[in-house]
């Protein structure tokens, strides 16, 4: 006879009696499930994801070491807003932003102030609100109108500074990148900022070519339009990436606090910064940057803290990670991992710019980023979308996309260097790489065909 005991020990599960063979995926089931079906239902189905490793489109931390794993395995009951019952989670973060405006060089890292957030976007959300409210503030004051806000941006900026515009109500005003022009240089602001201008954000590392804008140039512009027009425009700074590669890897760039026009930075710690995803910080130059008419008192959770956030409640042991990383790593320490991944980075786009058909439209000098387009495209029986679909098939994750605006004739192809992809991956990569073209430039070699959109609106 066979007891209840036996048949919970029946291997493979799901076929037990009362168990189901597939999980409810519009309605709450009308009964519970034992734990260990119900893991093994949302297990199973989260094994069908990508192989986080061999994903070389994204930017976000998919490997952190085992001490880190422990740490976060402690912390993740740990609500970063309540700030009453995790006091020293609430220090840490302090720590953290404070070594950030030491490291992004502000005059006076004691009169600075920031913030951790979910991560760059919700950062950058700040850092344009802050603008929008003190430009408003300024005009107010001179009984001028505040209808009109606009932001000035290179067409090659990330999706969220579209959001930002369209969720607060500003006009985005995008400087096309052209072919000769690939980033925002400050060439043209002129005929794009005027008295209704909140800002501009100045990129390090744009997201589809992994380029750095000149922040200095872009000042420089800024400061004669302010000789000129009188309009004092500030310089956000979207160092998503960038952030934390400029500091370690090129030292000599200016582009931080040190020009006094930069009046906020943010970066993704789940980026750069080497912890899990879910990470993301801002700095303001010095606290009068931030209206305090956008910060709010939490007092419901005891005691009182000051918040400037989208979100109320939100896991706070990333903040842990992060400080360790930056305990553990220091400045060698990233300067070595972030040098590797630019090293691998420069190894993998050199051998891509030879293989024959590709030419590189960015080469990795900035980030651990490149993007290559195909040469003669109208002449090949396949794409870049072709050549990702073959390397999807080996598991790779390298994506294919037309650039915005006027250059979206072009399609790019890209690969994000992380920490993680060593050397002997990136070989295991180019090989699988010239497998691919070997086979579609082969008779057997498809031609589907296929158009996308550009990877700054994912
Ligand atoms: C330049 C830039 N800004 C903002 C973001 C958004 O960052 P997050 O994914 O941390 O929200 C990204 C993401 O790739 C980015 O590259």
């Amino acid at each position: 006879m066979i007891t209840t005991r036996d048949f919970s020990e029946v291997n493979p599960m799901l076929a037990r009696p009362g168990e189901p063979v597939s999980a409810p995926k519009s309605r709450l089931g009308d009964s519970e499930l034992l734990p260990e079906t119900a893991y093994q239902l949302v297990h199973d189905e989260a094994m069908l994801d990508g192989n986080a490793r061999l994903n070389l489109a994204t930017f976000v931390g998919t490997w952190m070491d085992p001490f880190a794993n422990q740490l976060y395995a402690e912390a993740f009951d740990k609500n970063a807003v309540d700030k009453d019952e995790y006091p020293q989670t609430a220090a840490i973060e302090e720590y953290c932003w404070r070594m950030l405006a030491d490291l992004w060089q502000a005059p006076n890292p004691a009169a600075s102030l920031g913030t951790s957030t979910t991560g760059s976007s919700e950062a950058c959300m700040l850092g344009g609100l802050a603008l929008k409210r003190r430009w408003q503030n300024r005009r107010r004051a001179c009984g001028l109108p505040i209808d009109q806000p606009n932001l000035v941006m290179s067409s090659g900026a990330q999706v969220c500074w579209e959001k930002f515009c369209n969720y607060w109500d500003v006009e985005p005003r995008a400087v096309p990148i052209t072919a000769d022009r690939k980033v925002l240089d400050g060439s043209a602001l002129d005929s794009y900022v005027d008295q209704n201008t909140i800002g501009v954000v100045a990129i390090m590392g744009v997201t589809g070519t992994g380029l750095y804008e000149p922040v200095d140039q872009i000042a420089a512009a800024l400061d004669a339009i302010q000789l000129e027009t009188g309009h004092d425009v500030p310089i956000h700074v979207d160092a998503a990436s960038g952030g934390m590669i400029a500091p370690f890897c090129q030292p000599e760039l200016t582009w931080d606090f040190r020009l006094p026009r930069v009046a906020s930075i943010n970066t993704s710690g789940h980026k750069y910064g080497l912890v899990y995803p879910g990470l993301g910080w801002i700095v303001w130059r010095d606290r009068s940057l931030l209206p305090k008419d956008l910060v709010f008192p939490v007092s419901c959770l005891g005691g009182e803290a000051p918040t400037f956030a989208l979100n109320f409640s939100r896991p706070g042991a990333q903040i842990l990670l992060q400080y360790y990383m930056f305990l553990r790593l220091g400045r060698d320490g990233y300067a070595r991992v972030q040098q590797s991944a630019l090293d691998v980075a420069h190894y993998l786009a050199s051998a891509v710019d030879q293989l024959g058909p590709f030419e590189l439209w960015s080469q990795a000098a900035d980030t651990p980023v490149f993007a290559w387009t195909l040469r003669d495209p109208d002449q090949r029986k396949w794409t870049l979308y072709d050549l990702s679909d073959r390397l999807r098939m080996r598991g790779w994750q390298v994506p294919a996309y037309p650039l915005p605006d006027d250059l979206g004739h072009v399609t790019v192809q890209r690969i994000v260097v992380r920490n993680g992809l060593s050397m002997d991956l990136a070989d295991r990569w180019l090989k699988d790489l010239r497998d691919a073209v070997e086979h579609l430039e082969s008779p057997e070699g498809e031609a589907p065909g296929r158009t996308s959109q550009p990877c700054f609106h994912h």
